[in-house]
């Protein structure tokens, strides 16, 4: 819970209401990839709600949005977890129509500081060059650019 925002662990039955999220081809212009049907989505939460990869080496945090008091879903947030808790890498999707409100923002912000007080000991995110956007999402979020680079995107840290 955030000023303005619920943020509920992924449940599958959420891929109903997230369908709308994805639809729009805008979603996929840093990131790639194209809007998924209501049965591809119900399949990739199916996986996502086990809470681990395949040797448990990594836990899967992954997060609805939703405005305050309303039902349907405006976004979604992910943090991947060692299970070490040496580092985290987090990511944020708000829905088209919803954008430019800071809510990924305040979503990232609210993510990371929980991932800081479990004790993880570096959170990234890696954010492509010309996504202005989600550059300053990381910013809000407390995260600084580094000149690491992962498959094309800068990593940023805290
Ligand atoms: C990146 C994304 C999550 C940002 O969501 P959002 O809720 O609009 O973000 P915020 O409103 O918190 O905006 C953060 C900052 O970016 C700015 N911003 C928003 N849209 C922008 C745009 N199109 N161009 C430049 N800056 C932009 C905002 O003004 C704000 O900066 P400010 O605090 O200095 O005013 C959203 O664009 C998205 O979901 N994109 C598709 C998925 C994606 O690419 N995710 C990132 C992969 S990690």
């Amino acid at each position: 819970m955030t000023d303005r925002l619920a943020l509920t662990p992924l449940t599958v039955d959420d891929a109903d209401g997230m369908v709308a999220v994805y639809a729009d081809e805008r979603m996929y212009t840093y990131t790639g990839g194209t809007p998924p049907t209501a049965d591809e989505l119900r399949q990739r939460y199916d996986r996502l709600v086990g809470g681990w990869n395949h040797d448990r080496s990594e836990q899967w945090c992954n997060w609805i949005v939703r405005v305050s008091g309303r039902s349907e879903p405006i976004g979604a947030m992910q943090a991947t977890i060692a299970d070490d808790l040496a580092w985290a890498s987090v990511a944020w999707e708000i829905a088209v129509g919803h954008q430019g409100n800071r809510y990924a923002s305040e979503a990232a912000r609210a993510i990371v500081d929980w991932l800081m007080v479990a004790g993880v000991a570096r959170i990234t995110a890696a954010v492509h060059p010309d996504h202005r956007a989600s550059a300053n999402v990381a910013r809000m979020a407390g995260l600084s650019p580094t000149s690491e680079l992962d498959d094309g995107e800068v990593v940023w840290e805290r």
